[in-house]
């Protein structure tokens, strides 16, 4: 893994006018390229928040946070454009345009982003590229209303990845699907993760979206998604994140996690299948 630390926060705190409790209270954590790091926490905890302020869609109140290396703490509307093109998030409501084609909602950020240079003749060629590597590829010409939850996951998974970005966030991408869905929609996120040696922070509530991630591998050879040796589990970087009102109040391996014995923590562990 290339020591490369993609995103970092340093005692970022952030609190919204008329609340009494802070959202999000001191947290720090450095993410490194290649690493993924999966993260819990109830409702209401502080996960979207976090994702929202690394991408410089909210502010923090105090603390720094910076991205590939750039404070980006300051950063003003517009520089934060170019930083943007390099990150990729997945939203939690899957904020798909309903009047857009597929094809236009997935190529979105190709031409919204003028720092990510990619010719126009181009563009339409990525799009299928992207749609394909979700499984997608005859939906170009459909509209996300006649598509269902679990499609518009896949295509809203098109969309962030579609500029190759070095870092992907995904809120949720599991929510509301069946477990065979589910499944197949974290197979995609590692075989992006270990293709593009990105780093991956995933919001979840489902313990087995962890496990996978912490114990799955992408082969290219077969184009599989199968459970590692343990020696190639070293290699997957998978860290665990528990959050609870604003505080991470866990950082450690799947292992550390499952031997947690504080109730709040281990919440997340028993839901295990
Ligand atoms: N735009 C906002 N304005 C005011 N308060 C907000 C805003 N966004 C989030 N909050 C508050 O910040 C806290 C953390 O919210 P956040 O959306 O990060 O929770 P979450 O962990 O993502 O929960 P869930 O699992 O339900 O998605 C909550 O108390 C929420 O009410
Ligand atoms: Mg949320």
């Amino acid at each position: 893994m290339a020591d490369e630390c993609i995103l970092r926060f340093e005692n970022v705190s952030m609190h919204f006018d008329g609340d009494d409790a802070p959202a999000l209270d001191r947290v720090s954590f450095n993410l490194m390229a290649g690493e993924t790091i999966v993260l819990f926490g109830a409702a209401g905890a502080g996960k979207t928040v976090l994702l929202k302020l690394a991408v410089g869609l909210l502010r923090p109140v105090s603390g720094r946070i910076l991205l590939f290396g750039r404070d980006v703490t300051e950063l003003r509307e517009q520089e934060w454009y170019a930083m943007r093109a390099r990150a990729g998030i997945l939203f939690q409501e899957g904020g798909l345009f309903d009047s857009m084609t597929i094809e236009e909602n997935v190529s979105y950020p190709m031409l919204n982003q003028k720092l990510v240079e990619i010719a126009p003749e181009e563009v339409h060629r990525r799009v299928e590229e992207v749609l394909q590597f979700v499984g997608l590829p005859q939906t170009m010409d459909k509209f996300p209303s006649e598509l269902s939850g679990g499609m518009r996951r896949r295509v809203g998974i098109a969309r962030a990845t579609v500029t190759h970005p070095k870092l992907l966030m995904y809120d949720s991408p599991t929510a509301g699907l069946d477990p065979i869905t589910a499944n197949r929609i974290i197979a995609l996120l590692i075989k992006e993760r270990e293709l593009r040696n990105t780093a991956s922070m995933i919001v979840t509530h489902r313990f087995q979206d962890g496990h996978m991630l912490a114990t799955f591998r992408y082969n290219p050879q077969t184009d599989k998604v199968l459970e590692a040796s343990p020696e190639q589990r070293e290699k997957l970087h998978t860290r665990f994140f528990v959050m609870k009102d604003g505080r991470l109040v866990f950082e450690g391996t799947e292992e550390e996690l499952d031997k947690s014995t504080d109730p709040y923590i281990s919440k997340f562990t028993m839901q295990r299948v």
